[in-house]
């Protein structure tokens, strides 16, 4: 029988007909935090992420760089897509390639079913299509190119160019669900958010559905077709159904019903209709339960464009990993950007924030913090004594902060999530600051206030360990190591945080060690 709930965050699958930029690397830290979020609460999560390795799009690249498309997607699955996790430190569960033997199973079953319930049946199509975002664009958002693009037709839906294409296809019922998707965004306006996205999506709707050609016949680089062998899935058709492939749909019911359906799916503004209207709508043609919600966040923009490959003002992440470090590159698009919005990210921008709050906010506090207690108190955490109104200010403030951090998660909103915790680094230094434990030292007759400035301070640490754990993974480690890991603090894992406002959790007598610099500061001009 099926266990307890599991809290199941997906991303995108991505294309892998380039190696990734760091739009990539954008969604895949976010569910990550998110992911880590959910865990450090003490829940089941389970977050994947994968790639997406059918498509004329691939298979066009492959054929330019003379490869097959197997081996051009193994070399660069293997080359470039898993390690991208490594380098921004992601936690994932899962990871599903589509060439995969359990998805092209699922996806078979899948649309079996789809079939004997009536929801394809078999037509022409005629009308253009964008390999470069493999969709079809309907004639109204067709223009003619300019520049570059002279001599072809373009989407402007995003500027790619699209060709006509005539062919026999199955198609999708897709006309059939108009009006139970728009119940659906009624009944349960959480489903597609945020509110921007989620009303461009209803306006779509309203404006009424065509049915979908789903499958293809003039190449073969994809599942085939079950019941009939002459046609490959269109290649969305197919990906989204990594969601429930990986979850073992139609290979372990035990594990589908823990896992399914999917708590979040987070994905781009650009492919919300997929998720938010073809998605559900297949689910609900093959009598499963739809996903909770699909998060759809905004671009990345570079000199104030869509960052893009094609654009050559794609980033990759290694780049900015290599000089700030994988926490602050997940800090960085965590706490600068607004989720659910475009935002535009700069070098300066990242360096600013690094050394003004990475360094010397929350790094200078840990090291301060953990070096007076070496030099005070030989390095053991000294017992607080009474706690007076200062500390019952700052307990105060961190447990509303702690708990406003989670809220904010809640809604998806981790730069909100951030922007309270750093109410307590900011917190933690104005209470050093005021109680100036440098002087109370000096006056060698008040060692029990100092022991109670100490322990709140390190206390106060601790609890930024904990809620910072998810965005700062390596970081938090350091200090929690040096907070006494190998005292009987245990993993942070056994550190939930609805117990991270609970004070007094570190035993007196705890060796504190020196904090390692956790973010030493860079010489950008070298950078
Ligand atoms: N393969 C499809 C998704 C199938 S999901 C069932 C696809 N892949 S993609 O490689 O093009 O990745 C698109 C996703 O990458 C976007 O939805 C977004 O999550 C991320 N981003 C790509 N460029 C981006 C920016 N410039 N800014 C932010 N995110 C971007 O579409």
């Amino acid at each position: 029988m099926a266990t307890d709930r599991t809290f199941y965050v997906t991303t995108p699958i991505y294309y892998v007909n380039d190696a990734p930029h760091i739009g990539h690397g954008y969604t895949t830290v976010m569910g990550d935090i998110l992911s880590r979020w959910h865990r450090q609460r003490g829940e089941k999560v389970w977050y994947l992420t994968g790639v997406d390795e059918h498509g004329q799009k691939v298979l066009r690249k492959a054929d330019a760089n003379g490869v097959s498309p197997q081996e051009w997607v193994d070399r660069l699955v293997e080359d470039e897509w898993k390690p991208m996790l490594r380098t921004i430190d992601i936690a994932n569960d899962d990871f599903i390639r589509t060439t995969e033997e359990r998805h092209e199973k699922g996806a078979q079953a899948f649309w079996q079913d789809l079939y004997d319930r009536g929801a394809v049946y078999k037509g022409g199509f005629s009308g253009w299509y964008s390999v470069s975002s493999e969709e079809f664009v309907g004639d109204d958002d067709v223009h003619d190119g300019e520049g570059d693009d002279e001599g072809f037709k373009v989407s402007a839906l995003d500027g790619s160019r699209v060709e006509y294409m005539t062919e026999e296809n199955y198609f999708f019922r897709l006309s059939d669900y108009a009006d139970r998707l728009l119940a659906l965004y009624e009944e349960h306006p959480e489903f597609i958010q945020p509110e921007s996205a989620r009303n461009e999506i209803v306006s779509f709707v309203k404006r009424g559905l065509k049915d979908l050609s789903i499958s293809r016949s003039t190449f073969d680089w994809g599942i085939p077709v079950p019941w009939d062998s002459s046609h490959v899935m269109y290649v969305w058709i197919e990906a989204l159904l990594n969601y429930v492939t990986a979850a073992g749909y139609g290979v372990d019911p035990d594990r589908f019903e823990e896992l399914w359906p999917a708590d979040i799916h987070i994905v781009g503004k650009d492919i919300a209709r997929f998720h938010a209207v073809i998605w559900p709508a297949m689910l609900m043609a093959a009598g499963q339960p739809v996903p909770h919600r699909v998060f759809a966040h905004g671009w990345l923009l570079v000199g104030g464009q869509k960052m893009s490959k094609s654009k050559a003002n794609g980033i990759h992440p290694d780049e900015i990993v290599e000089t700030f470090g994988s926490d602050a590159y997940r800090y960085y698009f965590s706490r600068a950007l607004t989720f659910g919005s475009d935002g535009s990210i700069s070098w300066e921008d990242i360096g600013a924030r690094y050394h003004a709050e990475l360094a010397n906010g929350f790094g200078n506090l840990a090291s301060r913090v953990a070096a007076m207690i070496g030099k005070y108190h030989g390095g053991q955490l000294p017992a607080a004594g009474p706690l007076s109104q200062p500390e019952m200010a700052l307990i105060d403030d961190i447990g509303a902060a702690v708990g406003a951090a989670d809220a904010a998660i809640e809604r998806v909103a981790p730069q909100d999530a951030m922007n309270e915790v750093w109410r307590i680094v900011e917190s933690l230094n104005g209470y050093l600051t005021e109680q100036a434990p440098w002087k109370v030292a000096k006056d060698g007759t008040e060692s029990e206030r100092l022991g109670t400035i100490l322990n709140t301070a390190a206390e106060g640490l601790r609890v930024l360990a904990v809620v910072l754990n998810p965005v700062l993974p390596k970081a938090c480690a350091a200090l929690w190591e040096s907070l006494g890991a190998e005292g009987p603090l245990g993993a942070l894992a056994d550190q939930p945080l609805a117990d991270a406002g609970r004070w007094g959790q570190l035993p007196a007598g705890t060796t504190i060690t020196k904090v390692p610099s956790l973010f030493p500061r860079i010489e950008l001009d070298q950078a």
